[in-house]
C-alpha cells in the first residue's frame, strides 16, 4: 500500500493480527518502509474463483462447495460476532475465499475495510448503517440510477419464485458438475442465497443463522455422499448408523 499511516491506522493493525480463526486468512504482521507491507500466511491452493471459473483446475464436487459455503459463513459469523471490535467484511467475492491444501475455506481480507475508512478518517462505529450491514455483510450492489435488477440475485429469484423451479434451476447448476449433485440440497443452498441477498438487510438471515442452516443442510446431504460408496451395502449400513 502506498499511504502515509496514521497512529489510529497502526493500532488497528495491531487488533486485526490478534484474530485468529481457522477460517479467516491470518494477519502475521506488517512493515512499514516506505510503503507499508501486509503480509499474511500463505494458502496454497488458489482462491475460490479459480476453482469455479477457471479451466485449470478439477471441478469441486458439490459437497466440497458446501464445505466451502459453511467454512466462509463461519469465518463471517467470527468476525461479525465474536470479535473486539466486531468488523464487517464489506468485500466478499469468491477472489477473498481463499482455498488451503485440505480444501477447506478461508475469509480474506476481512477488516481491510475499516483501514480505509481510517485513512480517509471516516469512522464507522456506532452508525445505523453498520447495524444493518452486519446483518448479512454486504450482499447487494445498488447502483444509482438502475431500478430493475440484475446478475444473479435476479437470476435466481426468477426461478425460485416458480411453483416447480426443478427444471429452471437445473439449468443454472455449474455444467461441470454433471448429474453428481442432490438436487434437493441444491434447491435449499439456493433459496438460502436468495433469503441473504433480500433488498432490506433487516429480512436477511444472520450469519449464525446461515452457519445453523448449513449444518443441517450438510448433515441431510452427507447421506448422499454415502451412497455413492458403489453399493457397498454393509459400509453404506454402517455411515449412515443403520
Ligand atoms: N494469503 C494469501 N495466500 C495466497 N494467495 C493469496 C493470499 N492473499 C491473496 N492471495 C491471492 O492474490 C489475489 C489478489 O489478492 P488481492 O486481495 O490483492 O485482490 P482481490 O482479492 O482480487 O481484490 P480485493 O483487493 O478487492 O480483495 C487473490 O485473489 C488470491 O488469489
Ligand atoms: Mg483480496
Amino acid at each position: 500500500m502506498q499511504m502515509q499511516a496514521s497512529k489510529e491506522f497502526y493500532a488497528e493493525l495491531k487488533i486485526l493480527t490478534n484474530v485468529h480463526h481457522l477460517n479467516l486468512v491470518r494477519l502475521l504482521g506488517y512493515c512499514a518502509e516506505g510503503s507499508l507491507f501486509l503480509v499474511y500466511e500463505f494458502i496454497e491452493n488458489g482462491n475460490l474463483s479459480q476453482h469455479l471459473q477457471g479451466s485449470e483446475k478439477e471441478p469441486l464436487p458439490w459437497s466440497t462447495r458446501m464445505q466451502i459455503a459453511f467454512d466462509s459463513a463461519t469465518g463471517l459469523e467470527y468476525i461479525h460476532e465474536h470479535t473486539v471490535p466486531v468488523y464487517i467484511h464489506r468485500d466478499i467475492k469468491s477472489a477473498n475465499i481463499l482455498i488451503d491444501k485440505n480444501f477447506r475455506a478461508k475469509v480474506a481480507d476481512f477488516g481491510l475495510t475499516k483501514l480505509i475508512d481510517f485513512k480517509a478518517s471516516y469512522h464507522t462505529r456506532n452508525t445505523p448503517w453498520l447495524d444493518s450491514m452486519r446483518h448479512c455483510d454486504t450482499a447487494v450492489v445498488r447502483t444509482e440510477g438502475i431500478t430493475e435488477a440484475t446478475g444473479l440475485v435476479a437470476l435466481f429469484e426468477d426461478v425460485l419464485s416458480q411453483p416447480d423451479p426443478r427444471e429452471d434451476l437445473e439449468k443454472l447448476v455449474d455444467p461441470r458438475l454433471g448429474d453428481n449433485y442432490p438436487f434437493d440440497s441444491v434447491l435449499k443452498m439456493a433459496e438460502l442465497g436468495r433469503a441473504c441477498t433480500k433488498e432490506d438487510p433487516q429480512v436477511r438471515p444472520s450469519m449464525r443463522e446461515i452457519v445453523v442452516a448449513l449444518t443441517t443442510l450438510s448433515s441431510e446431504t452427507k447421506e448422499w455422499n454415502v451412497s455413492g460408496f458403489h453399493g457397498n451395502t454393509a459400509l453404506l449400513n454402517l455411515m449412515s448408523g443403520k
